[in-house]
């Protein structure tokens, strides 16, 4: 007979407690105690649970219809309400269908090469400006949220709105930080701020005008050869026979300027931390990227040469996933393996926790590169940093692409100098956020 997940012997007010003021080390210890995973109760709610099974997780990725995705709600549903990372069923598939053609193999390769061009500037500038400190996570968000508005949407939003998109989101970061408010009572007013609501209203603003532009030169007759994601949506709106909700494009444009580039700036920063803690795997990516570096941009075909690189950035996503964990809530009370998920139950799937079991990676605190030469990350199924089943990253593509690309022109021209202590405040919002920004010394290597 089906039973339900293990409870934690303490009282289920108590590891709310624990669960909403220190959350990493309490899902760590829920990640050491139970192989499947545990059901705690929550007064005033159904259960919280957390799985910690890498089958189990598979299985509930799989199953969005009885595993859905927690509705865009408060604070989350102010910059967009039923985006691709939100919807759920008809809405979801006929959209995921829309934008697909927007992330096949010619368009990742553009990605690509979008990026070796943005990075060869930022280089560029680099180099002039010598040996300095900077915030390298700031430097990584206005790097990626340019290379994802100019191949997504279709326009690089320059380099002022950029560092703007980055203030947005910090302040959006503040708001949507996992706290106590996690596990109160749904009836416990939760408020949001005003700096919040700057930023969402600026980034439906930004969406906006982006639509309107590109509406204006598609009626104009200009730009016919596009085909980038955003002029998709907007052919596809003109179909009648696809029915878009209001607000649909708006949404997704806001989405995708959120989700096309924070992971992607998160995932280069902490990369670019761990090399700077790991002299060798430095030294290797420099060597290799030297082999590939020549006067102009780096593009898509540099990618075949730099088994290595692409090694390291798999690591780094493993150590450091930036959506550090994946959320769902059970509709009904649902079988899941062994065991009956209660309804209503919200689930989340660390993995932050997961990545770092000992019983899935030998020494899973230790940064190893060479372990994905060893297995094939395709084939762990305690490694998913782009989550997987229906709902896996749209942009998994680009992010490895892209990213491989920006570490080897980076590593193999400048010493990266990160801090030791500089990850040591993590944030825990949707993403895994650093508290204070990542401050770096950047030096051009002889
Ligand atoms: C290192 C970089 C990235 C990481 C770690 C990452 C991670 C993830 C994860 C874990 C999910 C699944 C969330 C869930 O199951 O609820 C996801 C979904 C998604 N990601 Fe990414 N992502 C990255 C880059 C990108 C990029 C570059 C784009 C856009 C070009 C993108 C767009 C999306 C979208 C639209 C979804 C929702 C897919 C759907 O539900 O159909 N991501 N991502």
């Amino acid at each position: 007979m089906a039973t339900r997940l293990p409870a934690p012997p303490e009282a289920g007010l108590l590891n709310g407690l624990r669960f909403g003021t220190d959350t990493m080390r309490f899902l760590d210890g829920v990640q050491a105690r139970f192989d499947d995973g545990t059901a705690i109760p929550i007064p005033g709610r159904p259960p919280l649970v957390i799985l910690t099974g890498p089958d189990l997780v598979a299985d509930a990725l799989e199953r969005p219809e009885d595993f859905p995705r927690i509705p865009a709600q408060g604070a989350v549903s102010m910059i967009a309400e039923k985006g691709l990372v939100q919807s759920e069923g008809e809405l979801w598939s006929q959209q995921r269908s829309v934008m697909a053609p927007a992330f096949g193999g010619k368009q990742i390769n553009a990605y690509a090469d979008t990026t070796g061009e943005r990075i060869e500037a930022r280089a560029t500038r680099w180099a002039e400006a010598g040996a300095r400190e900077t915030d390298l996570h700031c430097e990584m968000t206005s790097l990626t949220v340019r290379v994802a508005s100019e191949i997504l949407l279709g326009e690089d939003i320059g380099k002022a709105r950029a560092d703007q998109f980055h203030e947005w989101m910090a302040v959006a970061g503040e708001e949507f930080e996992f706290g106590i408010e996690t596990v109160l009572p749904e009836w416990v007013p939760t408020r949001t701020s005003d700096a919040f609501r700057d930023a969402a209203t600026g980034i439906r603003e930004l969406s906006e005008e982006l639509i309107e532009r590109r509406r204006a030169e598609l009626e104009a007759g200009e730009r016919t050869d596009a085909s980038d994601m955003l002029t998709m949506l907007i052919r596809a709106e003109e179909n009648p026979e696809v029915e878009f909700p209001d607000n649909q494009i708006r949404d997704e444009v806001a989405t995708f300027l959120i989700a096309g580039h924070e992971t992607t700036a998160l995932s280069l920063t902490y990369t670019l931390a761990l090399l700077s803690w790991n002299p060798d795997a430095r030294r290797r990516v420099r060597e290799e990227a030297q082999g590939v570096l020549g006067d102009g941009p780096l593009t898509h075909e540099a990618l075949s040469e730099l088994p290595y690189t692409k090694r390291v950035y798999r690591e780094a996503l493993r150590l450091y996933p930036p959506a550090w964990a994946v959320f769902r809530r059970a509709d009904g009370d649902v079988p899941l393996g062994e065991y009956v998920v209660e309804d209503g139950s919200a689930i989340i799937m660390p993995l932050w926790s997961i990545h770092r079991d000992g019983r899935h990676f030998e020494n899973p605190e230790t940064f190893d590169p060479d372990r994905w030469q060893r297995r094939d990350p395709n084939a762990v199924a305690a490694y998913r940093p782009f989550s997987s089943g229906p709902h896996a990253c749209v942009g998994r593509g680009f992010a490895l692409a892209g990213s491989t690309l920006v570490l080897a022109r980076l590593v193999g021209e400048f010493d990266v100098d990160v801090p030791e202590s500089a990850l040591d405040d993590l944030r825990l919002t949707p993403t895994l956020r650093p508290g204070d920004g990542v401050s770096a010394t950047i030096t051009p290597i002889e």
